[in-house]
């Protein structure tokens, strides 16, 4: 499926044989994969691929604070930078971060605040840097579930993880998880997350045109697709950690060899 091309959005967002463009159903998200421990140099890093979104998520924590006048004595704080690369749109992206970027960074960190003991780590700072490689639709969700699940990978203690998602509209049908053209050429955009330990939403943005009915049928929809990213959140998680066991038996077979290979 091609990324968006400005200016030339299709008048129908639904083929004739009523799937999406895409050929997946309403109810249906995009191929979803993910990874912890992509980056060495972190505390704790994973990737996701989401449709065509290809986004990293780095987290350095809990450290010292810089600049220092941003540190507050009774808590620590969390400072979340979401970049989209120039070359993750059709259209170059000035490098510089624009009010966009500024925004979603804002909404993801006030979305992630509540699953930290931020009150356990007084004058320090968790920082988590997510860049966007690619994008088409859905990033602020997308780099939501990912630095959730980079937080896990530093190991820092959280009540749980955030699972986000948008809903939308398009031709007059609620949908779960938008793609780029979908965003644009649709009705209405409804970003939201859940915090697993309490079952609340600590996402929910609006952009469109719903009705009462429809917003309520959206978070039915919403409700069953944050469950699967959930899912696929902790399967990423098991996954590291099962490499690890086998890491370790295969050591402690060496070992037992007198660390001689005898294969
Ligand atoms: O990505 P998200 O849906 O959270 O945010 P948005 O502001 O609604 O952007 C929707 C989509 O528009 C993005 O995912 C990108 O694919 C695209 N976009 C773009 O082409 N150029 C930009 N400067 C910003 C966004």
């Amino acid at each position: 499926m091609p990324l968006i091309i400005k200016d030339e959005y299709p008048e129908k967002l639904f083929r004739e044989d009523g799937k999406r463009l895409d050929g997946r159903k309403e109810n249906e998200l995009r191929p979803i994969k993910m990874e912890v421990g992509v980056i060495k140099n972190a505390d704790g890093s994973a990737y996701l691929e989401w449709g065509n979104n290809k986004i990293f998520a780095a987290v350095y924590g809990p450290r010292d604070v810089h600049p220092h006048h941003l540190a507050k004595p009774d808590r620590g704080i969390l400072r979340v930078f979401y970049r989209m690369t120039t070359y993750s749109v059709f259209e170059r992206k000035k490098p510089a971060p624009g009010r966009r970027e500024k925004e979603i960074s804002m909404v993801i960190a006030d979305c992630l605040r509540p699953v930290l003991f931020l009150e356990l780590y007084p004058s320090t700072s968790f920082e988590v840097f997510i860049e966007v490689m690619d994008a088409d639709g859905g990033t602020r969700c997308a780099s939501t579930t990912v630095a959730a699940l980079a937080l896990a990978d530093a190991g820092i203690p959280m009540r749980s993880l955030v699972s986000s998602v948008a809903i939308g509209k398009i031709d007059g049908k609620i949908i779960v998880d938008l793609s780029g053209i979908e965003d644009k050429a649709g009705e209405a955009d409804l970003p939201c997350a859940i915090t697993w330990f309490n079952e609340e939403i600590s996402l929910l943005q609006f952009d469109g045109d719903m009705n009462l009915k429809e917003m309520n049928e959206s978070l039915d929809l919403a409700k069953d697709a944050l469950k699967l990213i959930h899912e696929k959140q902790n399967e990423a998680l098991k996954c590291k950690y099962i490499e690890i066991q086998k890491e370790e038996e295969k050591n402690s077979q060496e070992n037992d060899n007198g660390g001689v290979d005898l294969k």
